[in-house]
């Protein structure tokens, strides 16, 4: 008997075992990888400009991240609050992505056009001033420090590498778009631009 051959040679049913395994694993892997390469952008949403750009940096290099998701969940309780749920089209030129889980503070996938830029500079500047309760860290060097635009625009041009759909032209313009900013001015842009294109309720 055959079957009994293979259940004799621990070798033979080894590697058996391991076929039909990947199998299993190739079926659940191979559409995602698909689908990854299918998700298209929500219409309207382009990959960011110089000044959001620069202010995304800023995002990452303060760890925001680790008080703030920027994903909304499929909950009621979510989208009640923030508004319509995540989806995967309004973050496709986001490398790496920032979606999260941890939320010291409120999730900001909606946050934009939420409150003014002068709210966003005052709340940065000094949460407390605005919410006494507040735990969230003051960031006052933010005002004082310049973007850099020659790295905006070699960032630009590395992401268009990856194939996000960068103009030359608007890599040739960067440094002037964020000409004169401060990484305040980029920060709060990068914050009022957060889901802007996501899909009304
Ligand atoms: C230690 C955790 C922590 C970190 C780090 C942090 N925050 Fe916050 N954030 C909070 C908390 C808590 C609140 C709610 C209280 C408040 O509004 O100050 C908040 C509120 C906010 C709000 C208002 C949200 C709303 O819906 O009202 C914005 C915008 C915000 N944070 C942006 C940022 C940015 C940008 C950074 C990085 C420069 C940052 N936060 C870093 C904890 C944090």
């Amino acid at each position: 008997m055959s079957h009994e051959k293979i259940e004799k040679n621990v070798a033979l049913m080894g590697i058996l075992i391991a076929v039909v395994i990947s199998f299993g694993g190739l079926a659940q892997i191979l559409p995602l990888m698909h689908q990854a390469e299918m998700i298209e952008p929500l219409p309207g949403v382009k990959p960011y400009p110089a000044l959001e750009l620069a202010g995304r940096d800023v995002y990452i290099r303060e760890g925001c991240y680790n008080c703030h998701s920027k994903m909304v969940r499929t909950l009621r309780f979510e989208t009640a609050r923030y508004g319509h749920y995540s989806l995967a089209g309004e973050s496709v030129y986001d490398r790496p992505f920032q979606w999260g889980s941890k939320r010291t503070g409120p999730d900001l996938a909606r946050i934009g056009g939420r409150y003014s830029d002068e709210w966003h500079r005052v709340h940065l500047i000094d949460p407390r001033s605005v919410l006494p309760n507040s735990n969230m860290p003051a960031y006052p060097w933010l005002e004082h420090a310049m973007v850099d635009g020659e790295q905006v625009a070699r960032r630009m041009r590395a992401l268009q590498r990856l194939g996000d759909p960068y103009t030359d032209e608007e890599i040739a313009n960067a440094a002037a778009a964020v000409e004169g900013k401060t990484e305040l001015d980029a920060l709060v842009a990068f914050l009022q631009g957060l889901g802007k294109h996501a899909p009304r309720e």
